[in-house]
């Protein structure tokens, strides 16, 4: 944060945050939706504060505010006046109820993620072939994902493989922010050298899975998932074997 508002101020840009999945959350003790120009909130089904669909932003220009809220409702300033440019931005009546009643399960939903991140921490833990991306006890977290990150020479193999048996066994872990940005459209063709200049992401983007956490995965099934990635990291060289010899006879035939 801070040193994106440094890069903002030294190049005179306006910054605006992906907030997405950050709501009920912290950065220096301070909430987010606080920070940049503005910041752009998800409330999506997936988002730990859920309304169906639609987000919120959230800015400390009143000026930006002003036009935000023309812009939402066809750039109406009043009966039978459009003064600024806009679309239907409006939240609708069903989906507000249903923030309303996700916000009232909040602390519910949290402390299900809390039990959820602390219960994988600890029957993954203590590997040096894994990892799991923690939490600043300093700061407030909804524990929106279960992140992990696989090591070693095999890990980006292993971690295709690894997706590829969990959906087999209809766990939905997920690649989550792969390919990355840069790597899809207009990106690509914008900038299609971007790899280049991201090593960082590149490294990281193929060696990361987002495990199920939330209220509809129970404490058993957690146990389950990580019983199965503990089976797959112990039997790596047996599967990454088998899953070559599998793809190789599939690109021969
Ligand atoms: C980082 C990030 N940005 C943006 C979005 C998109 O949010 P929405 O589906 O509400 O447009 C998501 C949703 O998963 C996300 O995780």
């Amino acid at each position: 944060v801070d040193a994106l508002q440094e890069i903002a101020d030294k190049y005179n840009l306006k910054l605006i945050f992906d907030a997405a999945h950050a709501f009920g959350c912290t950065y220096h003790g301070n909430n987010i939706g606080q920070f940049g120009d503005a910041e752009i909130f998800s409330f999506h089904a997936t988002k730990t504060m859920n309304a169906f669909e639609g987000g919120a932003v959230t800015t400390n220009n009143a000026e930006l505010a002003k036009k935000m809220r023309l812009m939402k409702n066809f750039g109406f300033s009043g009966y039978d006046q459009v003064t600024y440019i806009g679309t239907n931005g409006k939240m609708s009546e069903i989906a507000a109820a249903m923030g309303i009643t996700s916000f009232e399960s909040l602390a519910e939903f949290v402390e299900v993620n809390r039990e959820h991140f602390e219960l994988y921490e600890k029957e993954l833990s203590g590997r040096d072939d894994l990892l799991i991306k923690g939490y600043s006890p300093k700061e407030t977290t909804s524990y929106p994902y279960v992140v992990i990150e696989l090591l070693g020479e095999e890990a980006p193999l292993l971690r295709d493989v690894m997706v590829q048996l969990l959906h087999a066994e209809n766990i939905i872990a997920r690649r989550y922010f792969y390919p990355g940005c840069h790597n899809m459209e207009p990106y690509r063709s914008h900038f299609p050298n971007a790899y280049l200049l991201l090593p960082e992401t590149e490294d990281i983007m193929r060696r990361v899975v987002c495990l199920p956490t939330g209220t509809t995965v129970t404490t058993e099934a957690v146990q389950t998932i990580c019983h199965i990635i503990r089976l797959i990291l112990d039997n790596k060289k047996t599967l990454l074997a088998e899953f070559d010899a599998a793809s190789t006879s599939q690109h021969s035939s």
